[in-house]
Order: C-alpha cells, then structure tokens, then sequence
C-alpha cells in the first residue's frame, strides 16, 4: 500500500507503560482502568474549572457501551429507539439486542447527521431513548435533541464513537445526555485495538454500568482483593464488556496528546479541502437534494474520517481507481437499513431515506491520520482528481 487508509501512532511512551502492567499483580479492572477513567472524565471537562469530571466507564468496545447504556438506562423489550441509518451496524445491532426496537429517520443533506426535525416527528408513546451519532467526528445537534428529549420525555445515549474531542453550541459528549459512548477501534483517534468507554452525569447509572460490564456482580476482583475474602453476589444479569488495564494503560499514555493530533488532523483537512476543491470542481457543487461534495463543518469536529462524495455511478470505479494506485480507502457509511439482516428485520425498502441513501452512494473515506505526511496527502488529492475525471 502506497498511502494506509490509517496508522496507528502507539510507540515506546505506549509500550513501556504496558509493560509496567505485566511487571504489576493487575492485568484487568485494576488501577490502570481507574485512573484512566478519571483521566478521561477531566479530559472531558478541561477548561471548565467550575464543572464537575463525568463518571466514566471503561468498557472492551464501544459496541458493547452501548448495550451497556442501554441496560443501565432500562431500555428494552418494547421501547422504541430513535438513531439513523447513516452509521456502523454496532448502532442499531446494540439497539436490537437490548431488545427494543430502532426507529431510523432521515438525516440531514448537508452533514449527514440525524435531522432533529424527523426526530421530532418520529416519536411515539412507544419511544424510550434517541441514539444520536457523532457521524465523523462532528457533533449531531444535542441542543434541539435535548429539547425535543425534554418535551417527550426521553433518555439520549450518544453514540461517539467518532471522537471524544468534539463540541458544538458549547455542548460536549456526554454534557446534555443521559449517556455518550467512545470507541478505541483500531482506527480510532485514540486506540488500544479494542476498547470503548461509557461517560454519564449520573453516579446511579456509573454504578449500574460497572455492575453490567462485569457480569451483574456485586463487587470486582480488584474491589475484593487485599483484606479478608468477601463474598460477591450476582445482582442481576450482565456481561463481561470491560476494559483491562493492559489497554487502559496504552490509553492512559495518549490521552494527553489527543488535542495535539486533533490540530494535526486539522491541518490536513483544511489542506484536503483546499486542494480538492481547487483540483475537483464537481466537488463545489450540491446534488439536487442539497447533499455536498464535501460535507458542511458544524462546531469542533475530531475529524476522525474525512469523506468525500462523488457521483453515485461513479463511485465503485473512483474505489477501484484509489485501491490500484495503492491508497487506502473505506465507505463510511452504506445506509444500514439496505443491509441483509436489518432489510430482513426492518423492512425498509430503497427510497424511505433518500438522504442517507444518496449519501451512502456516493461517500468514499481517503487517510486520514496525523501522521500523514504533505506529499502522501499530495498523493492522495493527484489521485482523487484523476479519479474523478477519468471515471
Ligand atoms: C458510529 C460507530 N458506532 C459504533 C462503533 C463501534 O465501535 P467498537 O468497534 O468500539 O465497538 C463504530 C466503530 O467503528 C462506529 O463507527
């Protein structure tokens, strides 16, 4: 490969810290995992003197976060939850196997975020929570979904997985909501391979989270160890979803430089954007439902992916074109409600989300890390523009 997709920056700071774990009588649900919460929990409200950290809870993925959150926040069997059909299936799979039930709608054309509007529009007696994305890194509109929250009576669980630096209207994950889930994928901002986190204001659903990623016990290994043996009881069914502190230390280490490499992607993007516009003029244009060549910025992004969107006949052959000179790519998203298992499950049918439709078949994601040097972003943008205007 000429150009990676993504690269991990995990070096020696990383390794000695791990390390330092395997030398230590704790591999999982130890210190490391503790303080990197409470690390985390600061991350998140740095600059704020006034406001408290968030509890947060580290778990083994984001995908099981989210079921996490779900459980501790009582939804399922019956519930209705609201998200959107331009996401990774983890979304809708967690609403599923909590056992109730996602109602997709539309997003909007210009960020392909969830459209509060239909939100709005969406809810019934039935609705229990909305499931908000952070789709690349940008954060959806939490002031009008709070609102619209308030007024029906909902719980929201965002899911960030995209970002823990982003921020709009002064809203930051986890701020307005009942709950925001991170995910430390391997090409995540921040990675440990596998990993996710749960943040809530909430101590009652912090401890219920805990109780859930470790079984339903009452106490874990480490809240045991030292003194006389305690008996631990199992107070109701859980899961094992949680952190350990092998990856929690490699966490621990880049938390301090996620602003750093936040700026570095900026750079790139604003060089991307730049250059492709100047290079690609299909790009400057909107489709006729309003969806753009290249996605509107709202607020402070992470910019965790950047996407660009050619025209859909295009876009299979620009794939192709990209992967034979060598340059990573991805699809993020297809519109999940065309998938095998949720067109079986849902029965949405092409044409009920023409927005997130069209954007899934149009979107391709180039590399995107900070490492990335200028002249295989050069690279990158020489081959976009052939792309386009050979296909
Ligand atoms: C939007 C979104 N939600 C959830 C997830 C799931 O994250 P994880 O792999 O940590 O379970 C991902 C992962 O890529 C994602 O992109």
């Amino acid at each position: 490969m000429s150009v990676e997709f993504y690269r991990h920056q995990l070096g020696e700071a990383e390794a000695v810290e791990w390390r330092k774990v395997l030398e230590g009588a704790f591999l999982t649900l130890g210190p490391q995992v503790a303080a990197f919460e409470r690390a985390l929990g600061e991350y998140l409200v740095r600059g704020r003197e006034s406001q408290a950290a968030p509890h947060v809870v580290g778990t083994n993925s984001c995908s099981m976060g989210l079921l996490l959150a779900l459980r501790a926040l009582d939804v399922g069997e019956g519930d209705e939850v609201i998200t959107t059909p331009m996401t990774f299936a983890s979304t809708t799979n967690a609403i599923l196997l909590a056992g109730a039930t996602p109602v997709l709608v539309d997003v909007e054309p210009a960020t392909g975020l969830i459209d509060p509007a239909r939100v709005e529009a969406a809810a019934t007696k039935r609705t229990k929570a909305i499931m908000p994305v952070h789709l690349y890194g940008q954060l959806a509109d939490m002031r009008a979904l709070v609102d619209i929250a308030r007024r029906h009576n909902l719980r929201i669980i965002e899911d960030s997985a995209h970002g823990i630096e982003i921020e709009r209207d002064g809203v930051r994950p986890g701020e307005l909501s009942d709950a925001a889930v991170f995910s430390f994928y391997a090409t995540k901002n921040m990675t440990c391979g596998d990993g996710g986190a749960v943040v809530t204001k909430n101590s009652d659903v912090a401890d219920r989270l805990r109780r859930l990623r470790n079984h339903g016990v009452s106490k874990s290994a480490s809240d045991r160890h030292g003194g006389t043996y305690q008996h631990w009881d199992l107070i109701e069914l859980g899961y094992k979803a949680n952190l350990t502190d092998l990856d929690a230390s490699l966490l621990r280490v880049q938390l301090p430089k996620a602003e750093e490499k936040r700026a570095a992607r900026e750079s790139i993007v604003k060089r991307y954007e730049l250059e492709l516009l100047r290079r690609v003029p299909a790009l400057r244009e909107a489709s006729p439902q309003g969806v753009p060549g290249l996605i509107e910025r709202r607020g402070r992004g992470s910019h965790h992916l950047f996407t660009i969107h050619a025209p859909p006949a295009k876009r299979d052959a620009l794939l192709t074109h990209l992967g034979k000179r060598g340059i990573g790519t991805a699809v993020n998203y297809r519109a999940i409600h065309l998938l095998t298992y949720l067109q079986d499950r849902l029965h949405l049918p092409r044409g009920t989300f023409p927005i997130a439709e069209e954007i899934g078949d149009r979107t391709i994601s180039i590399p995107m890390f900070p490492t990335l040097s200028e002249s295989a972003q050069d690279e990158v943008i020489e081959a976009v523009a052939q792309g386009f205007t050979a296909s």
